[in-house]
């Protein structure tokens, strides 16, 4: 590293620390974010990588990692991390081929999945096993109940500071070195450059996804109102390729109206622009005008960090508000945290305005504000019926009394002809192998989206005339709940689709219906039964409560039937998953 001559530049410093992340919704990214300006807090100086960008040498080589990885179905990493995966876990890793390496990790899941946080218990697991030292203890984040930001801050209390700071000692250093990820802005005259070079990897995950116009937009519910609304959008790009059962994943947006808010209470000219100075890769393409920047890649609308309370609260004058700010970001004050923010969803915009912050820079945005995180969409049309749309069935999410979620508002605001961003990416739905396999689809709500992918599908092959080549040609039959008839989505296409023979049965249950009734209860157990005896497959799609009731239906199934020991209904249940004959689909 250079360190150790003397100089007038010299610095302080703990050294190198590698963070690495494995995302899908952005929580990981956020963290390893703000992990990285609380070790510059300590001196350390951080470099960030996503894990499908890790360099195996350089990983190996390094004396200090950090991992902040997510969980995803059943114990499987994200998308980025599957590389990685693969390599760590390889039969070709040695014994002790990590010795020397020290590690943390911070794995991120959810209490509502059976298998929690699975993937940072097997990195875990699999790290020491090839020779590295664990100095902290696995950090869990929970994101049900949104207690992830909590469960990191404990982490970061209980584990790492004192850790970081006993075991890596301060030593003189070059004081370039610390600037290493330290962002700087240049006002510029220059014109916009959206295609712009070494970009960081979520950077150029935006400008290699791909546009879609919008051909249609439409509510599908008869009477929607605020947060009970359901979108369809059909996207069209000539050029794209995708498969029935895929994801799409949508950058949404910030509003014109919260960026001129923002804009007028710091007093930005929108449409200034500036270049990143970094001797990292850029965090955004560059030159680019403050509006566009706020546009499409800041998110200032998302969860407050403890990070930017603690960044705001250096901008206050008032000793009692700044305390509040100091104690809403400490460990004591991780109530008060949860109700204002996980809870009311007060946002950065909020506490500028509240706390008539004046003095927070372009450059701290930058630094504090995540990117705006692309949000994922299972795809309600088939490949083969459509192959140049996309159709999605987007449920309108409430944050609080005043704001809807982010790629909610967004879409409020497309018409016909605009041009949205996104990619495409495989979902946990499949195709069977066994094409002579009944399916049985279950969903409830938006939920239909890929069920009605998997209906298109069948249907383009039997109006083809080529249900030979069909992957559903045995019986498809649908159970399909939500709350009353007038959000009974597709309904007309769905009863065409049994007319036809398409579909060789749907049920419906309306649970706000008098009397009300669940889609579970429409499901009777020898049913489920004669349908895995066929070697059925059963595709879900909805929430994980949803998920979980169904799971209680088969394991009675189990019970009565093959009087299975109710302990034992869980390890038959995964063999049905592991046996692809039960694929889920859940949002939360
Ligand atoms: C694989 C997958 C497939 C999906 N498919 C579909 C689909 O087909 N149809 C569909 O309707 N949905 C689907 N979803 C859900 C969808 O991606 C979005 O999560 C949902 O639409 C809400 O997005 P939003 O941008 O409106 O809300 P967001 O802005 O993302 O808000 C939602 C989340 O962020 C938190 N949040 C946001 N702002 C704040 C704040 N200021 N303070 C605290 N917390 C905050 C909220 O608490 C909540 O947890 C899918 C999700 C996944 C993972
Ligand atoms: C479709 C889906 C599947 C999930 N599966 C699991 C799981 O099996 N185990 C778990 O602990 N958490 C699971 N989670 C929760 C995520 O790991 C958790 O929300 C995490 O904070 C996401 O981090 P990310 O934003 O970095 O991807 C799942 C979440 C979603 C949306």
């Amino acid at each position: 590293m250079g360190c150790g001559t003397s100089s007038a530049s010299q610095l302080e410093t703990r050294g190198l620390i590698y963070i690495y992340y494995g995302t899908t919704t952005g929580n990981s990214s956020r963290l390893a974010f703000q992990f990285a300006s609380e070790v510059r807090n300590l001196k350390f100086i951080p470099k960030i990588i996503n894990l499908s960008e890790y360099n195996p040498k350089e990983l190996i080589s390094q004396k200090l990692n950090v991992f902040f990885v997510s969980t995803y179905g059943m114990g499987s990493c994200t998308a980025d991390t599957e590389n990685f995966d693969q390599w760590l876990f390889s039969e070709e890793r040695n014994k002790n081929e990590f010795q020397g390496m020290n590690y943390m990790i911070f794995a991120l899941g959810s209490t509502n999945h059976e298998h929690y946080c699975e993937f940072g218990i097997r990195l875990d697991k699999r790290l020491e096993q090839l020779g590295a030292k664990r100095i902290c203890n696995l950090g869990k984040g929970d994101a049900a109940n949104d207690q992830t930001e909590n469960d990191y801050q404990q982490w970061i209390h209980n584990e790492v500071q004192q850790t970081l700071q006993l075991q890596y000692p301060l030593y003189t250093c070059e004081q370039g070195q610390l600037d290493f990820s330290i962002i700087k802005i240049k006002i510029t005259k220059e014109p916009e450059n959206l295609l712009s070079d070494n970009l960081d990897f979520m950077a150029q995950k935006y400008i290699n996804s791909i546009t879609f116009s919008i051909n249609e937009i439409k509510e599908l519910k008869l009477q929607p109102s605020r947060g009970n609304s359901t979108l369809f959008l059909d996207l069209f790009n000539q050029n794209i390729k995708y498969k029935t059962a895929y994801n799409i994943a949508i950058y949404p947006q910030n509003s014109d109206s919260d960026i001129d808010e923002l804009c007028t209470l710091l007093k930005f000219d929108k449409n200034m622009r500036f270049k990143i100075i970094t001797n990292q890769k850029q965090p955004f393409p560059n030159p680019i005008s403050i509006y566009t920047y706020l546009k499409k890649f800041c998110d200032f609308s998302g969860l407050v960090s403890k990070k930017q309370l603690i960044e705001l609260s250096n901008m206050i004058n008032q000793k009692e508000l700044q305390d509040e700010l100091l104690h809403l970001a400490s460990f004591e004050g991780r109530d008060q945290y949860q109700n204002r923010f996980q809870n009311s969803k007060e946002n950065l915009l909020n506490l500028i305005k509240k706390y008539q912050i004046k003095t927070l820079t372009l450059e701290k945005i930058i630094e504090i504000c995540p990117q705006i995180q692309p949000r994922y969409f299972t795809i309600a049309s088939s490949n083969q019926k459509h192959p140049q749309n996309i159709h999605i069935m987007a449920s309108q999410f409430v944050l609080n009394h005043e704001r809807l979620g982010l790629s909610s508002s967004y879409f409020r605001t497309l018409k016909k002809g605009d041009i949205i961003r996104g990619y495409l990416q495989p979902s946990k739905f499949k195709l069977p192998k066994n094409s002579k396999a009944p399916t049985f689809l279950i969903g409830i709500g938006a939920g239909l989206a890929p069920l009605r992918a998997l209906i298109q599908e069948r249907d383009y092959y039997l109006e083809n005339n080529q249900f030979e080549k069909c992957p559903f040609q045995g019986e498809m039959k649908l159970y399909y709940g939500c709350k009353t008839e007038a959000e009974f989505l597709f309904k007309d296409e769905l009863k065409e689709y049994l007319n036809s023979g398409t579909l060789s049965e749907l049920q419906v249950a309306f649970s706000r219906k008098d009397p009300k009734q669940y889609v579970t209860e429409l499901i009777a157990i020898d049913q489920l039964y004669q349908h895995f005896q066929m070697d059925g497959i059963l595709y879900i799609c909805g929430s994980i409560e949803l998920g979980r009731d169904i799971q209680v239906k088969i394991a009675d199934m189990f019970e009565y039937f093959e009087n299975t020991d109710p302990y034992l209904t869980d390890q038959k249940i995964r063999e049905l998953e592991e046996n692809s004959q039960i694929l889920t689909e859940y949002w939360g």
